[in-house]
């Protein structure tokens, strides 16, 4: 049975240690000048603030201005990704979060202490507070899964008796307490990716960073991986900052999403909101991949305007942002559309409760507008894609 106190952020683990008067086992010594511990009070732990943040790589081709103007806040507690074609400075971004990365400009502040005033040991103390895991998982070949865990504790001087307890209660929160003892060679890339889950848990962090966690995995391990996040985001409070180029994945689990684009921010904000009006054209090209396209045989046939004789079928696209004030309605839809109409393909989904989806369907040439549709309250956007010769 696991403790509570091994599920609180360290943050709050570490007053409640002090009210007791000990020392964690696995701080520093020496103290800090600036102890990010000592910032428990005002706001849940685990904020990340961007302050006009800037980034420039110099590389022999001259310049790379890989973020500039960042300035965003991630709740605590929260799921958040972040989106964007490959070069748009995601991991980048990512990275100046535990100081991997050291900004050009800006700051980045965690729980309202800026990191760059940070010096050697309250810098160690931070990476503790702040987990990672990759897409190529980082293990130790020659290691077992426990060794593989129990490594960071080891280095950061945890006492034995300590890292049993701590490697035991993580490898049963990832579902590996049966594999204690195998190599990393001979598991999965679901396990391994569950040993890098529970390595980036070692120091109870408030923060877990995730570049690409599930890019090396297939569809049904991925699922798998993401239950798990989102469980331990739920159950031990922390904030999980997530990279993907999965849309699937961002549309499942995440809070809220930024859409970086050439190192700026394109748009951000909750994903429902996000993904069902997308304002810009880099995160309607990226959620393109959610969406079918026309099959190929009708979109050879669509043409822009009516024909001049013979009969004829609009193509409609009806869209749902997830709004509040419209649901999906089929029965009126074809009410006012009429009796013909076909739907083509499209889907609903559900985004944190809103409904969110794109149809095609094929309706008589003559009928309302895409404007009417909208104006009378049966969908959120609406247009005509094309027109097609009636199939009889
Ligand atoms: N160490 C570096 N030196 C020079 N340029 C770099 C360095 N690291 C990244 N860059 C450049 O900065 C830009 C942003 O890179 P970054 O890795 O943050 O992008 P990304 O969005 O994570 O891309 P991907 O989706 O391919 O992982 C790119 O143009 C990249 O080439
Ligand atoms: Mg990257």
């Amino acid at each position: 049975m696991r403790s509570f106190k091994s599920f609180l952020p360290q943050s709050l683990a570490f007053v409640s240690q002090q009210e007791a008067n000990v020392r964690p086992t696995d701080q520093p010594v020496t103290p800090t000048t600036q102890s990010v511990q000592a910032t428990t009070s005002a706001k849940p732990a685990g904020t990340v603030t961007f302050d006009n943040l800037g980034k420039t790589y110099h590389s022999s081709a001259g310049p790379v201005h890989a973020l500039q103007d960042i300035s965003l806040a991630i709740p605590a507690g929260s799921i958040y990704g972040i989106i964007g074609r490959s070069g748009a400075g995601k991991s980048s971004l990512l990275r100046t979060i535990n100081r991997l990365e050291q900004p050009t400009s800006g700051r980045v502040l965690v729980d309202e202490i800026d990191i760059s005033t940070l010096d050697e040991n309250a810098l160690v103390t931070l990476r503790r507070r702040i987990g990672m895991i990759f897409q190529h998982f980082n293990l130790l070949s020659a290691k077992t899964v426990w060794e593989n865990v129990a490594l960071p504790l080891k280095v950061a001087g945890v006492e034995k008796n300590e890292i049993r307890r701590r490697v035991g209660e993580l490898l049963e929160l990832v579902g590996l307490q049966t594999k204690h003892d195998t190599y990393p060679g001979r598991l999965s890339g679901g396990q391994k990716q569950r040993i890098g889950i529970a390595r980036a848990l070692v120091h109870h962090p408030e923060i877990l960073l995730c570049d690409e966690a599930t890019s090396a995995l297939d569809p049904e391990t991925t699922q798998a991986i993401l239950q798990l996040l989102r469980d331990i985001n739920r159950r031990l409070g922390l904030t999980v900052v997530l990279i993907t180029h999965e849309m699937g994945v961002i549309r499942e689990i995440c809070d809220q999403v930024l859409v970086l684009e050439k190192g700026r921010i394109a748009e951000s904000g909750a994903v429902w909101q996000v993904f069902g009006n997308p304002q810009h054209a880099a995160t309607r090209a990226l959620l393109r991949t959610l969406e079918h396209d026309l099959p190929e045989e009708l979109t050879q046939q669509l043409l822009p305007e009516p024909p001049a004789y013979g009969r004829f079928e609009r193509v409609i696209e009806i869209r749902f942002t997830g709004h509040a004030d419209i649901e999906p309605n089929l029965a009126h839809l074809s009410a006012a559309l009429g009796a013909s109409t076909r739907l083509l393909h499209g889907g609903v989904d559900r985004i944190q409760g809103h409904a969110h989806g794109r149809l095609l369907l094929v309706t008589g040439g003559v009928g309302p507008s895409a404007d009417a549709l909208i104006s009378q309250h049966l969908c959120h956007q609406a247009k005509v894609l094309g027109y097609v010769p009636h199939p009889h």
